[in-house]
């Protein structure tokens, strides 16, 4: 699989070469998915880019507007990678890769799956998968009656005990026409956020000390 080759670029002396942070980016089956291709390309000015979407993402992606850089994983490719034992998982070989995780948007029902780690989908098997060590994103996005319904909290409140930074919804007019809060959190706010805490985790890696060798 492609993923396992690591890519990088040069940094701007041209002596070592710098590792982009990989990042998987997914979609579930909220209207804000139809925001996918704007994140995904302000991501890729800096990070490497996987992107997840859900079968219900799908209603709301334009694949053809997604950047060819940015490779697209659906459900059907975690079947049609697979052949026999020995041959790669998906969903492994994508946890494996990741350095970090954002889900946006996150819908009502992926909220409700990963809260009970249940994981029916790739996008699920993911994050049943993951590394809790690495950070894992989510902003959610759906109507204010979702997003009031006391399920809500009690599905936050789990995510929030697996460590899952909350990228909060915020108030406007939503997609059926209502006002209130649910709206996903503005792509540009999701990327500078995530370079955010990316660039402080790089920097919080110590230097190896060469006196104790
Ligand atoms: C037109 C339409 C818009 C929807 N918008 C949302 C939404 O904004 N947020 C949400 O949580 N669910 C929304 N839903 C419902 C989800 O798509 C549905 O719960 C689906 O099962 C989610 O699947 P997924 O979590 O696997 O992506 C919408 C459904 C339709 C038909």
């Amino acid at each position: 699989m492609a993923m396992k080759v690591p890519t990088s670029v040069s940094s701007q002396s041209g002596a070592q070469p710098v590792q982009r942070p990989r990042i998987i980016l997914a979609a579930s089956g909220s209207v804000a998915a139809i925001k996918f291709g704007v994140l995904a390309d302000s991501l890729s000015d800096w990070a490497e880019v996987r992107a997840v979407a859900t079968k219900s993402a799908l209603h709301f992606i334009d694949r053809q507007s997604l950047s060819p850089s940015v490779k697209l994983y659906v459900d059907e490719d975690e079947w049609a990678s697979w052949g026999k034992i020995g041959d790669d998982v998906l969903h492994i070989e994508l946890r494996k890769w990741a350095d970090a995780m954002v889900i946006a948007p996150l819908s009502a029902n992926t909220l409700g799956k990963v809260a009970g780690g249940l994981c029916d989908n790739l996008l699920t098997c993911i994050v049943r998968a993951w590394d809790y060590s690495k950070p894992v994103f989510v902003a959610p996005a759906m109507n204010t009656f979702m997003w009031e319904n006391h399920f809500t909290q009690k599905h936050l409140e789990s995510v929030n005990d697996l460590g899952f930074v909350l990228l909060s919804p915020i108030p406007k007019k939503l997609a059926c026409g209502d006002y209130g809060n649910g709206a996903m959190a503005e792509p540009s706010v999701i990327d500078s956020t995530l370079r955010l805490s990316m660039h402080s985790r790089e920097s919080q890696v110590k230097p190896m000390v060469l006196d104790s060798l």
